[in-house]
């Protein structure tokens, strides 16, 4: 089987800069949904017919088992599927998607592909307002005639309720004979790839139809308004999988997923959250309301609380991170780490049970087990020029508001005093500080305000 995914089309209504196609949907571009889908289905071929965006399009969706044929100018869809023709080798059927219809499900278009095994396939719908979509005509006895295109259609084709969506099997070696006979000779002046059916119909072939389970599955994009009721159905669809699978979600309206999200058993998921990339949730992890995590693997019986910001980052089990935490690329917290308050790690490894609680910066470092950053710690790990590498050895206690400037090791079981800069290593097991001396003055008066006369 081929598949040909035309994606010549402009998208005026869209009011962007950028091509239609490339518009996503959870992350991903409208295109690639069905790139992705098509790929589901193992074609020996897959061909995108693409015009408007041109290099933008291409360069954007480029993948080694893709081929491209250009369309321009765009005179139809029956005149787009001819452009992919002399690159479909002779397999069986060419089945043929819309670029800008993403959520159509593989089990669906393997019922029309069964459907169209000695002949020609339709995916239609029924629709409650079917205006604006080609019509399917039937004949008295039910077998489809043709499609009639609304601008062409009678007042009584106007009111057929089964429409085109657009998505067909074509038997591949009749193509090139069918494509040939098409005219423009109609209301748009364009070669309709759906006449074809009234070709096959001459013919004798079968022309059957499937429908899909749902309507969604064959909703397209043509506007902004479109564009974000798809990504509404489909996070409520992700959102009713993760529900189906035993995640609790406190509203499964509010949860974005741009990417795979994995959960063990009981994960629960508060408001507001956005997952990006490939994030894991181990078992009994629990996701307070609107954090962000984007590549993230998070331990069994860890806590991620409100308002927390994790990127390419791993916590271990029963971690607690957060609220108002950033992890940045490279941090690895082990088992029963805490992260508190306004708290930012990066390319960090912090072992067991280590704890920075409140408004620290631990950039670059190796941090042992059951070390206590003190509020205020921060690496200072660039000197303007290079970074350099913090290390904590396991137990030690750093006072509050300490600088650790880098490259620093501070020894097993050292205490560093509170405001201490730390420029040399510290030795284990001893407690070091840098600060000037307290002092105090008697009798010290403070200055007064002085007299405008
Ligand atoms: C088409 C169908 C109509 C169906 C409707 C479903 C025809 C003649 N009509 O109508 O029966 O109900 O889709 O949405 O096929 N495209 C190209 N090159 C072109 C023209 C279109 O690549 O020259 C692509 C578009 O990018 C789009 C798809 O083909 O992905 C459909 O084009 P569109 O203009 O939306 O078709 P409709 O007129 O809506
Ligand atoms: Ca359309």
């Amino acid at each position: 089987m081929n598949i040909v995914i035309l994606a010549a089309g402009q998208g005026k209504r869209m009011y962007s800069n950028l091509p239609k196609v490339l518009h996503p949907i959870a992350g991903k571009a409208l295109a690639q949904h069905v790139i992705d889908t098509a790929r589901g289905l193992q074609p020996e071929k897959i061909v995108v017919v693409y015009g408007h965006g041109g290099e933008t399009v291409r360069s954007a969706l480029a993948a080694p088992d893709l081929a491209w044929a250009m369309q321009e100018p765009q005179l139809g869809t029956g005149h787009a599927v001819m452009q992919a023709v002399p690159q479909l080798p002779a397999s069986e059927q060419t089945l043929v998607l819309y670029g800008d219809v993403p959520l159509t499900r593989i089990d669906t278009l393997e019922r029309l592909l069964q459907a169209g095994k000695d002949g020609l396939a339709i995916l239609t719908v029924n629709l409650a307002d079917p205006s604006g979509y080609g019509r399917i005509v039937r004949s008295a006895n039910g077998e489809v005639t043709r499609i009639v295109e609304e601008k062409d259609a009678t007042a009584n084709e106007k009111a057929i309720c089964e429409v085109n969506t657009g998505i067909m099997a074509i038997p591949t070696a009749r193509l090139n004979d069918w494509l040939g006979k098409l005219s423009n000779r109609n209301a748009q002046g364009e070669y309709y790839l759906t006449d074809i059916v009234a070709l096959a119909v001459a013919e004798g072939l079968p022309v059957r139809t499937a429908q899909p389970a749902g309507e969604w599955e064959v909703l397209g994009v043509n506007s902004k308004v479109q564009l974000a009721e798809l990504e509404r159905i489909h996070q409520r669809n992700l959102a009713n999988a993760l529900l189906v699978h035993g995640v609790s979600l406190a509203d499964p309206a509010r949860i974005d997923i741009r990417g795979t999200l994995n959960c063990g058993r009981d994960v629960s998921i508060d408001v507001g959250c956005v997952f990006e990339g490939a994030v894991e949730l181990g078992e009994a992890v629990d996701i307070g309301p609107y954090c962000v995590l984007k590549n993230v693997q998070v331990g069994a019986g860890a806590r991620i609380a409100a308002f927390s910001h994790l990127e390419d980052a791993v916590v271990g089990p029963d971690a607690v991170v957060g609220p108002y935490a950033r992890l940045r690329p490279g941090t690895r917290l082990g088992p029963e780490v805490h992260i508190g308050n306004f708290v930012e790690v990066k390319n960090s490894v912090i072992a067991a049970q280590s704890k920075a609680n409140h408004l620290a910066y631990v950039g670059d470092a190796e941090i042992g087990e059951r070390v206590n950053v003190g509020a205020g710690t921060i690496t200072c790990n660039y000197d303007g020029a290079n970074k350099h590498k913090t290390i904590i050895e396991d137990d030690v206690f750093i006072g509050s508001d300490t600088q650790l400037v880098a490259p620093v090791t501070v020894g097993k079981g050292a205490t560093l005093g509170a405001g201490t800069t730390l420029t040399k290593s510290a030795p284990p097991g001893s407690l070091t500080v840098s600060r000037a001396k307290q002092l105090s003055i008697d009798g010290w008066q403070r200055p007064r305000k002085s007299r405008k006369d």
